[in-house]
């Protein structure tokens, strides 16, 4: 019996098959779900293979990693030299990808973890946002999930005083630990700054810190990750557009209605990054007297209506002016106890957002 050596070079099938498993290093996708291996062409004579290879991201050294990756693949299954060609992939193939694409550039930025990212914003200061942050942290906390906040608000931070935390994060290695109040993670600017003092930093040093806030803190495994952003649309808001694409957002407002029209701007800025909005919170709705039980409208009616209508989303709650209870033992100025008329308000709209998000 005649034995003949197969030295027949791969097939363009096998070749396929192969390379069919690569990943896109961009949107984290197969060749073959993206469609990527374009042209295959196999010279049977001197074992060369050449193809062309459809990417995200044109000339990166990712590339040129999926380069040897390929080539790798080609040689060890029979392939003297390969020619290799890269090709960007049409536009409405890395757009169907989009959300994968999303998720790994804030894992990365996360150091693997992807939680919720819920950024809570309104137009102007003084509305509630940090109130609306610490509890609706708190609040999730309550229902179970594990809740990171980060206090965007860099030179106005106030999360630490509100929750009453009086202690520093620490530092292990390289990342820094998050401090643990009412089962939330934090990290804000107030735990760096002595006694105080004012920031003076500018814009550049600005857009580092809140990357450092991602990237090099210790979150471990988080399930939402609220942020806590200064008033209105200003460099940070941006930065959070840019960094976290799947951010969702929460608006606050009050009850007036000239507040409502500054908050929509906000709120449109969050719809022109694409950001989707949970809904509109309207603080400081009523005052309702203890004595006579009546609710009066100090600051106006039907805020957080008006808004919700132009940012096309609804009413995820209304809160009444009304301070936690006094508690000797548990210093937190602005987190409302679980048994609190406003806390429970809180624990519905946490809920609320669960739903919305999980769902
Ligand atoms: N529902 C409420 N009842 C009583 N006081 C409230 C309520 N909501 C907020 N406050 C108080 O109003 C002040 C402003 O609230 P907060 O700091 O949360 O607003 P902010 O929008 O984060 O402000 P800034 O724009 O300065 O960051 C705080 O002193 C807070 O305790
Ligand atoms: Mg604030």
């Amino acid at each position: 019996m005649q034995i003949r050596m197969v030295t027949t070079l791969l097939t363009k099938e096998q070749v396929m098959e192969l390379l069919g498993p690569v990943r896109d290093p961009f949107i984290h996708t197969t060749l073959a779900e993206t469609d990527g291996i374009k042209n295959v062409t196999i010279r049977e004579e001197k074992k060369h293979v050449s193809v062309k290879i459809g990417i995200s991201k044109l000339n990166t050294g990712e590339q040129m990693q999926m380069q040897q990756e390929i080539v790798g693949i080609l040689k060890k299954n029979g392939a003297t030299t390969v020619g290799l060609r890269f090709e960007q992939l049409p536009d409405e193939i890395i757009r169907e990808h989009q959300p994968a694409v999303d998720q790994a550039k804030e894992a990365s930025l996360m150091g693997g973890v992807n939680p919720h990212f819920i950024a809570v914003a309104s137009g102007k200061g003084g509305v509630g946002k940090s109130t609306v942050t610490v509890n609706l942290a708190t609040a999730l906390a309550r229902l179970g999930k594990k809740v990171g906040v980060i206090d965007a608000d860099i030179y106005g931070f106030s999360v630490p005083d509100m929750m009453g935390i009086e202690e520093r994060p620490i530092v292990r290695g390289k990342k820094i630990i998050p401090v643990e109040r009412f089962g939330v993670k934090v990290i804000s600017m107030g735990f760096f700054v002595e006694d105080n003092s004012p920031i003076i930093w500018r814009g550049p040093m600005l857009g580092k810190m809140l990357n450092s806030f991602f990237s090099e803190v210790e979150w471990g495994d988080l399930d939402y990750l609220l942020l806590d952003l200064p008033p209105g649309t200003g460099d940070i808001a941006m930065d959070v557009h840019e960094l976290l694409p799947t951010c969702k957002e929460v608006i606050v407002t009050t009850p007036h209605p000239t507040a409502a029209f500054v908050a929509a701007r906000a709120g449109q800025m969050a719809m022109k990054t694409n950001h989707e909005i949970l809904g509109v919170i309207e603080n400081m709705s009523y005052f309702e007297s203890k004595v006579t039980g009546e609710k009066e409208h100090v600051f106006g009616k039907g805020g957080g209506k008006k808004l919700a209508e132009v940012l096309k989303t609804k009413v995820l709650g209304q809160l009444p002016l009304q301070q936690p209870y006094m508690d000797d033992e548990v210093f937190a100025p602005s987190v409302y106890q679980e048994d609190h008329p406003t806390g429970q308000e809180f624990r519905r709209i946490a809920a609320k957002i669960v739903a919305q998000v999980e769902e």
